[in-house]
């Protein structure tokens, strides 16, 4: 009997040392293993908040404290005229976080892509102004104090860092992006406001990013954060530029987040720059070269570029409020199909079967320690 006690005693002492510093249980969760550093959040599609995809019903609410709507509150989507409004979608998605107390995004109110034709019809520049203070009036105080933190604008700057010419651009002038943030503010006072963009790591785009940000302040406007998307490579992710990028957004006072978090292992067409979503490209077997399966050395990449990504994360988490995946799991990925259609892609940490990946334990270990 004696021999049967000391045997267990050094079990519990060797599963309590094996892999973690704290002594005692491992962390079930990301969002458990970050508690004290930023939210955890994940991208939900319309089907995984009606709860119909079975992996994402199970892993969201045991792996994520924050959500983001993929698509459902796009203005195509909740306002597909200019007096009409369709909430149903994105009432679901609010009431979603809500029943499980997990933090909110809003994604997102301005943004030159997903429009509904009627905006594009809009001629005077009195027009759209009318357009965007209504649109945001109207969905910003409906979730005012529902909604956590709002990307306010989405996708302003080119890759050298100057003004995209979009919509509101050419027909508003530059002030449109200061003028969202303060139209945000009047609905919903108590909802964080964001600027967020894709590579605004990189630094020509980063300064054009700083500019905005400096310019959204100076006129008054309230700006909490900045959202660097984070839509990487294998085996490229810019991890010097995102600790300058850090350093550099949260000298303006600001929050940073990583807000769209995942990492392309397919192959990348020559001629393609950045995460522009209006990107197409034709569908080539040479650009999807593993549709049974990544090999072990990519899947080792992944977990360590991962890895590598989150202890510098860590390192800043007194400027990083939330680590968002654009997605649940591989299935869901938008890398399936973009920038071309029916790929099989493996960016995120859960496979299509909502199983844990290398590249989780790899994350949850830099979490524990
Ligand atoms: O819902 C319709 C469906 O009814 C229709 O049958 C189908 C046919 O194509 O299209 C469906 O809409 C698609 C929508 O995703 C929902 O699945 C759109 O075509 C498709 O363009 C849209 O793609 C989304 C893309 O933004 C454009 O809105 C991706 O899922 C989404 O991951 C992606 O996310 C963006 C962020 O919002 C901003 N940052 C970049 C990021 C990646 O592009």
């Amino acid at each position: 009997m004696k021999r049967k006690w000391s045997l267990l005693i050094i079990a519990a002492l060797i599963s309590g040392c094996a892999g973690n510093r704290k002594i005692g249980r491992a962390p079930a969760s990301l969002k458990e293993a970050f508690k004290n550093d930023f939210l955890i959040g994940t991208a939900l599609s319309a089907g995984q908040i009606g709860e119909r995809d079975a992996g994402a019903r199970v892993l969201v609410p045991q792996q994520f404290n924050a959500i983001t709507p993929e698509n459902v509150m796009k203005c195509e989507a909740i306002h597909p005229q200019w007096n009409r409004y369709d909430y149903k979608l994105a009432d679901e998605y609010v009431n979603y976080g809500s029943r499980r107390q997990m933090f909110i995004v809003g994604h997102t109110l301005i943004w030159h892509s997903q429009l509904p034709g009627f905006v594009h019809r809009i001629k005077s520049p009195d027009s759209l102004r009318l357009f965007m203070q209504q649109h945001i009036h109207t969905i910003a105080s409906r979730y005012a104090g529902r909604v956590n933190s709002w990307d306010v604008v989405n996708e302003a700057l080119n890759e050298d860092g100057t003004l995209r010419r979009s919509v509101f651009f050419e027909k508003l002038g530059p002030s449109y992006i200061a003028e969202a943030f303060k139209l945000a503010a009047e609905a919903a006072p108590g909802t964080l406001l964001y600027y967020n963009d894709y590579n605004i790591e990189q630094p020509a785009k980063r300064r054009g990013a700083i500019e905005l940000i400096r310019k959204i302040q100076a006129s008054g406007a309230r700006i909490d954060g900045v959202g660097i998307q984070g839509h990487w490579h294998l085996g490229q992710v810019p991890f010097r530029d995102l600790e300058q990028s850090i350093a550099d957004f949260s000298a303006l006072g600001i929050k940073v987040a990583i807000t769209e978090l995942d990492i392309n292992v397919l192959p990348r067409p020559k001629n393609m720059s950045g995460a522009e979503v209006s990107q197409k490209f034709a569908s080539d077997p040479e650009m999807n070269p593993y549709p049974n399966g990544l090999p072990a050395a990519l899947e080792e990449q992944l977990a360590k570029d991962y890895e590598q990504l989150f202890k510098i994360l860590v390192k800043y988490k007194q400027q990083i409020s939330r680590v968002t995946f654009w997605g649940v799991h591989d299935g869901q990925s938008w890398l399936n199909n973009w920038p071309i259609p029916g790929r099989t892609n493996y960016p995120l940490l859960f496979d299509r079967q909502g199983r844990p990946k290398p590249a989780y334990y790899r994350v949850l270990a830099v979490g524990e320690k």
